[in-house]
């Protein structure tokens, strides 16, 4: 396994690779890596002869009192378990190496990135786009693998690369659940013992948006009432939104008669966890029954 730190050797490798007819398959992290990236270097690894997985904590995605600095990196583990998943090429760029001196250039989307997350993290969509769109031209993918876990963002970057014309394949991936069904994510080290308990608030409020879809329930405002009332009954949960939106715009829907994404960020003390479902074709979100 080849670990690359500067752009320039990033871009000559995989130059190299494409004229000896390789398919790149790239799979973009902030490092910290669990199963949930890792199932994304399976499917990355079933679509291309080559896979380069990123590690990079994108500062420009991240809001002033946000947790950058205190973000969980840990590189040799990931190492580690890069080897072990099969990964050809970890790239893994400094801050300096990606904004260099004097850098001004942004990718701004100004419809889909408006809501949901992007409401409660003005800028964050910008910072993403702008690292993928780079990472795009550093590690000219074939194939790049996202997971539903961030719909929105993976729903941004279909958005980016038909307007931009990246002509590359946008796999999605299931949400990858801890065995009691919190959703997985590098932010989950960030909970006590007692929120850890309290954060499966998240996939119980969604459970119950299945359950009265399941039942007929077809209005948006009773399905988000209900959820509401769940999450207020942890103590510790704060909700940042709760909502039900269209698959293509990612607008707020009254009534679920077409698929919808039904989704939500909660604060679970000061850590803030996303979740979501999809309807009536749930089998992204892998929830538990
Ligand atoms: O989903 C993430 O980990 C990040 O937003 C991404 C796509 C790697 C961009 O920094």
């Amino acid at each position: 396994m080849k670990i690359i730190t500067s752009a320039e050797d990033m871009q000559k490798t995989v130059l190299a690779l494409k004229r000896a007819g390789k398919r790149i398959g790239l799979v973009p992290t902030m490092g910290f890596l669990h199963e949930g990236h890792l199932s994304l270097v399976k499917l990355a690894r079933q679509q291309a002869d080559v896979v380069v997985l990123s590690i990079f904590v994108n500062p420009t995605q991240f809001g002033p009192n946000e947790d950058f600095s205190r973000y969980p990196r840990n590189f040799e583990r990931d190492r580690t378990l890069c080897e072990a998943a099969g990964v050809d090429i970890v790239f893994t760029p400094t801050p300096e190496a990606m904004y260099p001196a004097g850098y001004s250039v942004y990718v701004e989307e100004n419809a889909l990135s408006k809501g949901l997350c992007g409401a409660s993290r003005p800028g964050h969509f910008r910072g993403v786009l702008t690292v993928v769109a780079k990472l795009f031209n550093l590690t000219l993918p074939d194939v790049v693998v996202f997971g539903q876990k961030d719909a929105q963002q993976a729903r941004l970057i279909q958005q980016m690369a038909r307007d931009l014309n990246f002509s590359i394949t946008i796999v999605l991936a299931p949400i990858i659940r801890e065995a009691d069904g919190l959703a997985m994510s590098s932010r989950n080290t960030y909970l006590s013992p007692a929120e850890r308990r309290e954060a499966l608030g998240l996939q119980q409020a969604l459970k119950t948006a299945r359950r009265l879809y399941r039942e007929g329930e077809r209005d948006a405002r009773r399905i988000i009432a209900a959820m509401q009332a769940g999450i207020e009954q942890i103590p510790s949960a704060r909700v940042d939104y709760i909502a039900v939106v269209d698959l293509d715009m990612l607008q707020p829907v009254p009534q679920l008669n077409t698929p919808v994404l039904v989704a939500l960020a909660v604060y679970i003390g000061k850590t803030r966890l996303i979740d979501n479902l999809t309807l009536p074709d749930d089998s992204l979100s892998n929830l538990p029954e």
